[in-house]
């Protein structure tokens, strides 16, 4: 019995030993978790996770709630660019067939084109974060937070715009699933920044002003 035992914890070391986790594998584990766990605070959790578990790689060691604001900001920008590319190239096919739901692909863009300008204003303002911090956080962080809204709002008026029009069965779906998911991905980043501005502002409140 004591043998088996013996064996038993043997086998146990040479299991632990080999599953030692490597830094980069616990780094990406840890990331994973972190992401897993901050993506609850959202209303679209498994949307969450799917679109930031592309980025583990962009965390450091030390996942912050600062790094997954960023990242997530980022994330909509780019989706918010890819959903303007398409619209455009819908926008330009109706154009030329002098379809009558042009109209109404014009207005969606409109209102994509604001959004991908307010967020590109969010992430400069981030950025200004990162240079002045402390005592000026305040101010820029309630910046973003209007501007990440204000671009939520435009996917929302976009696809309100489409729901009372006739355009064309595919094309209409596919521009709202785009545009959803944008809006979506954008409520998300909004959640993820609105905590960790929550966070910040408590731990820098009573740092004086330099
Ligand atoms: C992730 O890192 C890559 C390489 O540094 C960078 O090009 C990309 O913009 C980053 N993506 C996000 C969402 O932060």
């Amino acid at each position: 019995m004591a043998k088996i035992r013996n064996s038993f914890i043997l086998l146990l070391v040479i299991f632990s030993v080999a599953t030692a986790k490597h830094p980069a594998i616990r780094r990406r584990s840890r990331a994973r978790a972190f992401i897993e766990f901050q993506c609850q605070a959202t209303l679209y959790q498994d949307l969450c996770v799917r679109c930031l578990s592309n980025y583990i790689a962009n965390f450091t060691t030390t996942q912050t709630h600062e790094q997954l604001a960023h990242i997530a900001l980022k994330v909509s920008l780019s989706r918010a660019q890819s959903t303007r590319a398409y619209v455009t190239e819908v926008a330009k096919q109706l154009k030329q067939t002098k379809a009558k739901d042009y109209r109404a692909v014009e207005d969606c863009l409109d209102q994509i084109n604001d959004g991908v300008d307010q967020l590109t204003n969010c992430i400069k303002e981030v950025e200004k974060i990162k240079e002045n911090g402390g005592s000026e956080f305040p101010w820029h962080a309630s910046n973003v937070e209007t501007w990440m809204s204000t671009a939520q709002s435009d996917a929302s008026i976009c696809i309100d715009g489409f729901s009372g029009r006739a355009i064309g069965g595919k094309t209409k779906a596919m521009i709202k699933a785009k545009v959803l998911n944008l809006e979506q991905v954008t409520s998300i980043s909004l959640a993820l920044f609105n905590r960790y501005a929550a966070r910040y502002r408590p731990s820098h409140a009573t740092k004086p002003k330099v």
